[in-house]
């Protein structure tokens, strides 16, 4: 009897997991298969320092805990970068002027990317 009541606790958390997981809410874009050409050394660097830094928070430049900053001015994405908002960082002391320029010219890309209808 006691062996059973274990199975029977593992079988609810395990169902528990499932529903929880299936019932995620898609709060962006879903992320395509297309990359941005890394042959610019700017751009690979704007690519690395984003994931480094701001991917958590939005994933692929679509929102995530932080909201969606494709399709956002340019000048935004910098200012945002370096002084941060709400419960936002502020980056200014952490990353370089030059990989706040380099991360907007990657997002830049980015959102060209992104408009493309072909990929
Ligand atoms: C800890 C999570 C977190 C990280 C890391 C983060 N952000 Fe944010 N970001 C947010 C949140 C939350 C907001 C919304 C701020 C608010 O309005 O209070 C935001 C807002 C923004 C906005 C403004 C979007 C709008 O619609 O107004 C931009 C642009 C932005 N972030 C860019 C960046 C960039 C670039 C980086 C990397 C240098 C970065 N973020 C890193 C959480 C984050």
């Amino acid at each position: 009897m006691a062996k059973t009541n274990e199975l029977s606790k593992y079988i609810v958390a395990i169902s528990l997991f499932i529903i929880a997981g299936s019932c995620a809410t898609r709060k962006s874009e879903p992320i395509t298969g297309a990359v941005v050409d890394r042959s610019d050394t700017r751009v690979a660097n704007g690519q690395e320092k984003y994931n480094r830094y701001c991917q958590k928070c939005h994933p692929a430049g679509e929102a995530g805990l932080g909201p969606a900053v494709n399709g956002k001015p340019n000048f935004l994405k910098k200012f945002q970068a370096k002084h941060g908002l709400g419960v936002m960082p502020a980056f200014k002391d952490i990353i370089s002027k030059q990989d706040i320029k380099d991360i907007g010219l990657y997002l830049k890309k980015l959102d060209k990317l992104k408009k493309r209808k072909d990929i």
